[in-house]
C-alpha cells in the first residue's frame, strides 16, 4: 500500500506530537502493509500571499520533516517517505508553483475546504488550478456535511479535473454515518480515485489499514482495493493521471435505505 494523506511531521499540526511518536505511526502503518508514505501537514492556501508567514510554515515544517526523514531512514530503511501537504483553500487562488506543496514534488497537490463546508464555485476553483498546471486532489470529500444534499457536484468536481481522495476510516463508519454513506455512494460511483489513511498519529486512534483491506476483501473487492491503495497512488507519484476506478454495487445497510440511498449516475 502507498498512503498519500496523514500527519506525521512531528510537532506541526494536529498530528503527531513528537518524533517518538511520529516513529511509532509509521511503525504501525508499516505492520499493516503500508509501503511508501508522502505525509500530509497542514497547511493554509492564504499563507501563500503573506511571504513571512509561508517562509516560517516552510522552516518548521522543513526542520521537522528533516529530523522525521532521519529517523525513519534509521528506523525504516526500506520505507520510501516523501511530503507534501493537505491545503486548506481559505484562499480559493493560491500560488502552488513551491513544490513542497505539491504531493511528492509532483503536479497533483491535496486539497480541502475549510469548516469541512463546500463553499459557493468549487469547480471553477479546481479549473483555476488545472489552468496553473496542478492538479487538485480533493481530500476526504465524504466527510463534507452537505455531499448527501448536493451530490452533482461531485459530477462537476470531476469534470473540472479534481481526483478525489476518500478515508479508510469513512467507509467503516468512523465518521458517522452520513459519512459513511457518502463513502459508499462515492465508492459505488466508481469516483473515487485514491484511499489513504488520514492518520493524525493518535496512539488512541486506530489506523484502520487492516479493517479496511478486510472489508474490501469482505467484498470481493480487493482489485478495486489494489488500483486505490497501489495502483492509482503510484501513478500519482509518477505524476501520471490515475486510472479510471470501476463503479461497484455495495449491499444496502438499513441506514442506506432510510437515508434514501441512491444509485450511481445520479450524479
Ligand atoms: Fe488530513
Amino acid at each position: 500500500m502507498i498512503d498519500l494523506h496523514s500527519h506525521l511531521v512531528p510537532d506541526v499540526d494536529d498530528g503527531a506530537r513528537s518524533l517518538d511518536g511520529a516513529l511509532k505511526a509509521v511503525g504501525r502503518l508499516v505492520d499493516e502493509g503500508v509501503e511508501r508514505i508522502v505525509t500530509t501537514p497542514h497547511f493554509d492556501a492564504s499563507w501563500v500571499r503573506d511571504p513571512a508567514r509561508f517562509d516560517a510554515r516552510m522552516d518548521q515544517v522543513d526542520r521537522a520533516f528533516e529530523e522525521l526523514r532521519a529517523g525513519v531512514a534509521s528506523a525504516f530503511p526500506d520505507l520510501p517517505l516523501g511530503r507534501g501537504f493537505e491545503i486548506m483553500l481559505d484562499d480559493p487562488f493560491p500560488d502552488l508553483s513551491d513544490p513542497r506543496l505539491r504531493l511528492g514534488g509532483t503536479r497533483f497537490v491535496l486539497v480541502e475546504w475549510p469548516r469541512l463546508r463546500i463553499p459557493p464555485s468549487t469547480p471553477d476553483v479546481i479549473e483555476r488550478i488545472r489552468e496553473q498546471g496542478w492538479i487538485p486532489v480533493i481530500a476526504h470529500p465524504e466527510r463534507y456535511a452537505s455531499l448527501l444534499r448536493n451530490f452533482p457536484i461531485v459530477g462537476a468536481w470531476r469534470r473540472a479535473g479534481a481526483c478525489l481522495q476518500m478515508n479508510h476510516g469513512s467507509l467503516l463508519g468512523r465518521y458517522g454515518d452520513e459519512a459513511r454513506t457518502a463513502a459508499r455512494r462515492l465508492l459505488e460511483g466508481g469516483w473515487i480515485d485514491v484511499l489513504s489513511s488520514d492518520f493524525h498519529a493518535r496512539p488512541h486512534l486506530s489506523t484502520f489499514v487492516s479493517e479496511i483491506r478486510a472489508w474490501f476483501a469482505q467484498r470481493e473487492l480487493d482489485e478495486v482495493f489494489e488500483l486505490l491503495t497501489m495502483g492509482n497512488p503510484s501513478r500519482i507519484l509518477a505524476d501520471e493521471l490515475p486510472d479510471a476506478v470501476p463503479s461497484v454495487t455495495l449491499e444496502r445497510g438499513l441506514w442506506d435505505r432510510l437515508t434514501g440511498f441512491l444509485r450511481p449516475g445520479d450524479a
